[in-house]
């Protein structure tokens, strides 16, 4: 048992201390009422986002390209949750995916509240100068483009209902762009843009736009650094938290921008990344 509950047993008594303890389970959820789309969310930090909005209590659609990958995410979801998620295939680079997951968002949950614009691909390793066209195209319609689609898309259902908050994903590679991936880099620093304009033209409607960008987070995504000893240590010489962070890292600060905690808080860049050099 807590200590504040212990102390708070003896000072009120059982009953009080079983109806305070209800007050706080209740106030804890933020995002009660709120329905959420988290884009490629079957696994790494678009999951570790939509496991932390649901127990914040908003009802999530997940997605990712495989349909296979959206079904093994289902499940990792406590039995408790899972009436409040639910799962469909997107590639976020296709429009008529794009609506598919909107239409099936509105369907299923009758509204649109929350966008988390997770989705980011890195097909190009090497000089910047040897990127070819198709990769710096496939780079930017993914990381870039289909956020800006996206967000577009949702509005209107945000407009009708007075409120809104989107949340892009991009990288502290947004900041220091990061050799050897550098056009990546270059996307995920057009995302910082995108929320600054985005946030100016929303405020207006109630509809506030953040960023997050996130350090090193162990995923499969960052497989390649984090699990090459060598590699690693070298990345973690510049982290003032010597450990690289988990997706439950991002889900907190998410579920905080989405809610009315941050009512006032848009347009902002916000680094989650251990104290790694983050400034341009
Ligand atoms: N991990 C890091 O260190 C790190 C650092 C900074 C920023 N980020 C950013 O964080 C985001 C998530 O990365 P992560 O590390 O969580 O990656 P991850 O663990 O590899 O997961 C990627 C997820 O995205 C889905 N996906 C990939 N391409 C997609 C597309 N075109 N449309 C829809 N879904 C797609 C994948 O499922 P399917 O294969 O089924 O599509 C999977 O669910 C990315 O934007 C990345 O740039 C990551």
């Amino acid at each position: 048992m807590r200590l504040w509950t212990a102390l708070a047993k003896q000072a009120l008594g059982g009953n009080q201390v079983k109806q305070l303890s209800t007050t706080s389970r209740v106030m804890s959820k933020r995002l009660e009422g709120k329905v959420a789309i988290v884009t490629a969310s079957s696994q790494g930090i678009g999951l570790g986002i939509a496991k932390k909005l649901v127990s914040d209590g908003a009802k999530v659609v997940i997605s990712s390209r495989k349909a296979s990958n959206v079904e093994e995410a289902l499940k990792s979801f406590p039995d408790n949750e899972i009436k409040n998620v639910h799962g469909i295939s997107c590639h976020v680079g296709k429009h008529e995916d794009r609506e598919k997951l909107i239409e099936e968002t509105l369907r299923q949950f009758g509204a649109i509240d929350i966008l988390v614009s997770n989705a980011g691909t890195n097909p190009h390793f090497g000089p910047m100068l040897e990127c070819t066209e198709d990769a710096w195209d496939k780079i930017f319609d993914v990381n870039v483009k289909s956020s800006f689609l996206l967000a577009k898309s949702v509005v209107p259902h945000m407009e009708a209902q007075g409120a809104g908050s989107i949340v892009f994903i991009s990288s502290i590679g947004a900041f220091h762009p990061i050799p050897m991936i550098m056009p990546y880099s270059v996307s995920k620093t057009a995302l910082l843009g995108l929320t600054k304009a985005l946030s100016f033209e929303l405020g207006p409607e109630n509809i506030r736009v953040n960023c997050i960008a996130p350090g090193i987070i162990d995923t499969k995504f960052s497989g390649a650094l984090t699990s090459n000893e060598f590699i690693a240590e070298k990345a973690l010489e510049n982290a003032h938290i010597k450990r690289f962070g988990q997706p439950e890292d991002i889900g907190g600060i998410v579920s905080f921008l989405c809610s009315s905690d941050a009512a006032y808080i848009t347009g902002e860049n916000i680094v989650v990344g251990g104290g790694m050099p983050s400034r341009l």
